[in-house]
C-alpha cells in the first residue's frame, strides 16, 4: 500500500504503509529494482539531495537512510524518535531542516540535520490542532495544516515560535505547495455546508461538498490584513456554479471550466468539480517551475492537470486512490502512488499537456479480505452520486472533520449533528446520536443511501465489507496519552473515583463507556428531540467540538456548562480532575 514517494538520484522510492517497506522504481528503465523492508509500517518518504528520510509510523521515528539502488543496499544511517503517530515530513530546499507532524500528539517536531546524517532535536511545538500535511514556503518557516478541519500555521523553522495561525473556509487538507511563480500557497481540501441537506439535488449541484484548490498569496500570510473566506454561503457558492460554463455528461473525463473566484485580498479557490463531474477528495499537489501544477484526485482515481495557474484543468485516469505525486528533477515526468493498486503511474508533462505513460506495478496484487473491500468502498467518492465525496470525506481516516451535517441520522431535517468519530465504533452501539440503529449494517446502509446518495443497486452497495472495516477501527489515544504526558497513578485513581461518584459512569460504563440507552441530559435539539445515546469516551479528548450539535468547543465546556449535569455542579478541583482523566481515555 504505497502511501507517499520521493524522487532521489533519477530513482522512485516509494514508502509503503502497510509492508514497512521502500521500493526503488528506476526512472529511465520505469521498473522496479529493489525493495527493503525498513519498519511495520511507513507513512512518508523524503529526498534531502543527499539523503532519504522516512517515517516509521508504528515506531514513531524519523529513520535516515543511504541509498545505493545500483548496488541494491539502502544502509540506515541512523534513526531518531519521534511524538506518537508521525504522518508526514518535509525538508528546507537546502537539506539541512527537517520537519515532522505527529497526528494524535498534535505536535510538529522540527530537527536539524547535520553533515553525517544524524537528526538534532530544534523544537517540539504543540499546536491547537491535529496536523497533517507539512511544507518549507521559504528557507525558514514552515506551514502546518489541519488533518481534519481547516486551520493552518505558519511556524519559524528554526525558533519553533508559532508565527500565524490561518484558515482556509474548509476542512480535510491533503495537499499544500508552494508556486514560486505566483509566490502563492496552494491548499486543497473540501468544504461542506453544514446548513444543507443531503439530498439528490443538493449533492448534484456541489452545493453540499465542494472540493476546491485554494490560493493564498504568500505575503497576505504575514500582513495584518483581515482573511477573506471565499465562498462563505451555499446560496452564494450556488450562484456562483450556475454562471459557470459546464457540460452534463456523466461518463466525460472533460476539463473542468476556467473560472476561479477572487477575493479582494488576491485570494481565490478553483471549484475542482462541476454536477456530474464530482471530483471528491483532492489530495497532494506538485507544481512545475513554469506553472503547471498536477493534483491528485484520490476519490475519483484521476489527476488533474492545468499548464498555466490562469488555465482550467484536463483530467487523467490513474490508479485505484492516487495518495501521492512527485516531479522528476527535470519536471518532465510526474509519479503518482496508487495507494490501492500497489503501483506507480507515470505522467509525461508536455508543456501544453500531460498523459500517462506507463503503470508501474510495486507488487504482484492479492485477493482483497471482505474488511480490505470494506476499506476501499469508504475511501471511494464513485459510490456517492456522481463523485462528489466519499465516506472519508466526512468522517476523515475514519475519524471526524468536525462538522455539522444534516444527513437525516435524526430522520428530520434542519437539526445537522456533528460527524461522528467512527474509531472504536465497534463498541459504542447503539448508533446515531439518538441510538436509533440498533445495528451497525443499518446505519452504514442509511449512509450510502442517504449520506452518499449512492446510485448503486441494492446488491452493489458494499454494506457489509464497510461494516467489518469500521469494525476493525481502534479508538485515538488520548491527547494526553499521545503526549505522553499521564498523571502519575495516584492522582489518575482519584480522578477515576470522581468519575464514578459525579454519576459520569451511570452513563459512560463499561469499557466503552457508553450504554445502550438515551437520556435526556437538558440538551435539546432544533427539532425538539430531547434524548440521545452518551458517546463513548475513548479518544474523546481528539474529537472536538463536542455535543451532538458542536455546541461545546472545549472539554472544559462540557463539564462547565449548566447542561450535562445531573446530579450537582462540579467544583474546580473535580473539573480539574476529570479532565485530567478525559485526556488520558
Ligand atoms: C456528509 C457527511 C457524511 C458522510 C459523507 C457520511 N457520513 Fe456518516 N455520519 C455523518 C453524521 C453527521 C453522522 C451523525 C448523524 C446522526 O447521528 O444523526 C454520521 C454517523 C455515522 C455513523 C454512526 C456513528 C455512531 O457512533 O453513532 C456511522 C457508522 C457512519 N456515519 C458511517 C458512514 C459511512 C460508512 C459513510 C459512507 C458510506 C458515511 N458515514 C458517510 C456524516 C456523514
Ligand atoms: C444521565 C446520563 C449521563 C451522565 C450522568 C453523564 N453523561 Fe456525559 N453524556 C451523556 C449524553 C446523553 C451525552 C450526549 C449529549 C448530546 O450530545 O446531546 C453525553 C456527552 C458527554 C461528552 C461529550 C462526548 C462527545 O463526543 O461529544 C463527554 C466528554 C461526557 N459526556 C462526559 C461526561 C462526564 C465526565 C460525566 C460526569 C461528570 C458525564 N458525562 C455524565 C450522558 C451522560
Amino acid at each position: 500500500m504505497p502511501i507517499d514517494a520521493a524522487v532521489h538520484d533519477n530513482v522512485v522510492f516509494t514508502a509503503n504503509s502497510r509492508s514497512g517497506s521502500i521500493t526503488a522504481v528506476d526512472q529511465s528503465g520505469l521498473n522496479v529494482v529493489s525493495e527493503w523492508k525498513v519498519a511495520d509500517s511507513l507513512s512518508a518518504v523524503e529526498s534531502t539531495g543527499r539523503l532519504l528520510l522516512a517515517l516509521d509510523d508504528s515506531a514513531g521515528r524519523l529513520l535516515v537512510l543511504k541509498p545505493d539502488p545500483a548496488a541494491r543496499e539502502l544502509k540506515l544511517l541512523s534513526q531518531h524518535p519521534l511524538p506518537m503517530s508521525p504522518v508526514d515530513l518535509a525538508v528546507s530546499s537546502d537539506g539541512g531542516m527537517v520537519a515532522v507532524s505527529s497526528l494524535w500528539s498534535a505536535s510538529i517536531s522540527l530537527l536539524a540535520l547535520d553533515s553525517a546524517g544524524i537528526p538534532h532535536l530544534q523544537a517540539e511545538v504543540p499546536l491547537p490542532f491535529s496536523p497533517r500535511r507539512v511544507l518549507f514556503s521559504d528557507c525558514c518557516t514552515v506551514i502546518v495544516a489541519d488533518s481534519f478541519g481547516g486551520q493552518l500555521a505558519a511556524v519559524d523553522a528554526t525558533s519553533g515560535n508559532i508565527l500565524k495561525n490561518f484558515s482556509v473556509h474548509g476542512h480535510n487538507i491533503r495537499g499544500l505547495a508552494v508556486n514560486a511563480r505566483t509566490n502563492s500557497l496552494l491548499v486543497s481540501c473540501q468544504t461542506l455546508d453544514s446548513s444543507t441537506f443531503t439530498t439528490y439535488e443538493r449533492v448534484f449541484w456541489g452545493v453540499l461538498m465542494q472540493n476546491g484548490l485554494h490560493s493564498i498569496p504568500l505575503q497576505d500570510l504575514f500582513s495584518a490584513a483581515p482573511q477573506a473566506s471565499f465562498i462563505k454561503s451555499s446560496a452564494e457558492r450556488h450562484e456562483f456554479q450556475q454562471g459557470g460554463n459546464y457540460t452534463v455528461n456523466p461518463d466525460a473525463v472533460a476539463s473542468a471550466p476556467a473560472y476561479a473566484q477572487t477575493s479582494g485580498t488576491g485570494r481565490s479557490t478553483y471549484p475542482l468539480g462541476t454536477p456530474s463531474i464530482g471530483s471528491g477528495d483532492p489530495g497532494t499537489i506538485a507544481v512545475t517551475n513554469t506553472d503547471a501544477t498536477v493534483l491528485v484526485l484520490s476519490g475519483t482515481g484521476q489527476v488533474a492537470f492545468r499548464t498555466a495557474s490562469h488555465l482550467p484543468f484536463e483530467r487523467i485516469h490513474a490508479g485505484k486512490r492516487p495518495e501521492s505525486i512527485c516531479l522528476s528533477a527535470d519536471q518532465k515526468l510526474a509519479f503518482v502512488v496508487n495507494r490501492f493498486e500497489d503501483s506507480v503511474t507515470v505522467i509525461s508533462l508536455q508543456p501544453d499537456s500531460a498523459a500517462v505513460r506507463t503503470t508501474v506495478a510495486l507488487a504482484p496484487i492479492r485477493p482483497l479480505t471482505q474488511e480490505e473491500i470494506g476499506e476501499q468502498a469508504f475511501y471511494d467518492a464513485r459510490i456517492s452520486l456522481d463523485g462528489w465525496y466519499s465516506c472519508h470525506s466526512c468522517h476523515t481516516d475514519g475519524h471526524t472533520n468536525g462538522m455539522l451535517a444534516d444527513t437525516f441520522g435524526d430522520e428530520d431535517r434542519g437539526a445537522p449533528k456533528k460527524v461522528s468519530s467512527l474509531l472504536g465504533v465497534a463498541t459504542t452501539g447503539p448508533w446515531a446520536w439518538n441510538g436509533s440503529k440498533k445495528q451497525l449494517e443499518e446505519q452504514v446502509h442509511t449512509s450510502l443511501l442517504i449520506s452518499m446518495q449512492s446510485q448503486l443497486s441494492t446488491e452493489q452497495l458494499p454494506i457489509e465489507p464497510i461494516a467489518a472495516w469500521l469494525r476493525t477501527l481502534q479508538p485515538a489515544p488520548g491527547l494526553a496519552a499521545a503526549r505522553r504526558q499521564l498523571p502519575d497513578p495516584q492522582t489518575l485513581l482519584q480522578a477515576r473515583l470522581v468519575f464514578k461518584n459525579s454519576g459520569c459512569s451511570n452513563c459512560h460504563a463499561g469499557t466503552a463507556l457508553t450504554s445502550a440507552t438515551v437520556f435526556d441530559v437538558g440538551i435539546h435539539d432544533e427539532q425538539g428531540e430531547t434524548e440521545f445515546n452518551p458517546p463513548g469516551l475513548a479518544g474523546v479528548s481528539q474529537r472536538g467540538p463536542w455535543f451532538h450539535d458542536g455546541r461545546a468547543s472545549s472539554l472544559e465546556d462540557v463539564l462547565r456548562s449548566g447542561h450535562h449535569d445531573p446530579t450537582s455542579p462540579l467544583n474546580d478541583s473535580q473539573i480539574r480532575l476529570l479532565l485530567m482523566l478525559l485526556e488520558t481515555l
